[in-house]
């Protein structure tokens, strides 16, 4: 038995173990149920007594090396398997995160204003609750105009001379403009107007425009043509021709709406522009004498031309898009096609 104990001990001190399982196994070899130490013990009943002290002293320090021996091997085998285990790759790229963009209203509002920028324009802006006098009667509306009634405007107060409302257009931004600005004038103003109407796939109540002005000496139809042109080229692609049909506005003399060439179809007639080849775009003019006056310009020195469009429509018919309501519904999937939406 002796020797067996002894043998044992140096076993233990050469004992390697490269994983936890090695270990493992080496305690079921010695410690197990059928372990040699366990073997050992089993023995150690018949020893003869003289003999018990000093083979039970010897087989509790060798139990007990075995034990902490074992216990070494495990801890030192999983250490190692922690150093082994593959690297974090530093380089690799990190989690996203979802970042939102800007709507679609937003990208053409802008690039309606840099496009006129790039022609020279500022930018205006004005108060959305404005009075009468700004949205209607310095814009030569006469005073039984319908858009002044309550079906088509959202008034704030009435029953006063000039009774507040939500502007109906950014016209009225012409007429603060004029009315503290030094001439000559080159603006555009983008804004939010309101309506009193049904929601449906082709109105809203509320809805976006950006509204254009030019005064100085000698302007011309033929100046107002020209910027339209370019802008319509610059939006909606260098191939864009324009037709100006005539129209009237209050605030306009002449005035015309005017007609891209659908993108589409390039003129051969699609559902998008229900056959015609063209689609409306703006309502525009030289602006009425009238108004000039009204804000202290003289007609007989300056001339100008204004034109009006409404953001939504453009956006729309720049992406197909066949119902209004999707641009104020924010739902993530419609708004997330815009993410990658260029910039002019
Ligand atoms: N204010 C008009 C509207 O709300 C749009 C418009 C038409 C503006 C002709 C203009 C213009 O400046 O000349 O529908």
């Amino acid at each position: 038995m002796k020797e067996a104990i002894e043998q044992i001990f140096k076993e233990l001190n050469e004992l390697k173990a490269q994983t936890a399982k090695e270990a493992e196994e080496a305690r079921i070899r010695f410690l197990g149920k059928k372990g040699e130490i366990t073997a050992l013990m089993e023995q150690f009943r018949s020893v003869a007594p003289e003999l018990k002290r000093e083979y039970g002293q010897k087989l509790n320090e060798l139990k007990k090396a075995a034990t902490a021996r074992i216990e070494e091997l495990k801890s030192l085998a999983e250490v190692s398997a922690v150093a082994d285990a593959p690297k974090e790759d530093l380089t690799m790229p990190g989690d996203a995160f979802p970042l939102g963009s800007r709507h679609p209203v937003s990208i053409v509002r802008q690039q309606i204003v840099d496009i006129f920028r790039k022609f020279g324009y500022d930018v205006a802006e004005g108060p959305e609750i404005e009075d009468d006098y700004h949205v209607f009667e310095a814009l030569n509306f006469p005073p039984n105009h319908p858009a002044r009634e309550m079906q088509d405007t959202f008034f704030v107060s009435s029953g006063h001379l000039n009774p507040l409302l939500l502007r109906t257009h950014t016209s009225s931004v012409q007429v603060r403009t004029m009315e503290t600005q030094p001439l000559p004038i080159r603006v555009v103003c983008p804004g939010r107007v309101f309506r009193n109407e049904a929601i449906s796939a082709r109105a809203h109540c509320i809805f976006h425009q950006v509204e254009g002005l030019y005064i100085d000496k000698d302007v011309t139809f033929a100046d107002l043509k020209q910027a339209i042109l370019l802008f319509a080229r610059e939006m909606f692609g260098p191939e864009t021709e324009i037709r100006m049909r005539p129209s009237y506005f209050p605030f306009t003399e002449p005035s015309a709406e005017v007609d891209v060439s659908c993108n589409i179809c390039h003129g051969k007639g699609c559902n998008i522009c229900k056959g015609t080849g063209w689609l409306e775009i703006m309502g525009c003019g030289m602006v009425d004498p009238n108004v000039l006056k009204a804000s202290g310009i003289d007609p007989a020195q300056y001339s100008g031309f204004a034109f009006g469009m409404g953001v939504e429509r453009i956006a729309m018919l720049k992406w197909q898009v066949n119902d209004l309501r999707h641009y104020f519904e924010n739902d993530m999937r419609f708004l997330g096609e815009f993410a990658t939406a260029t910039e002019v």
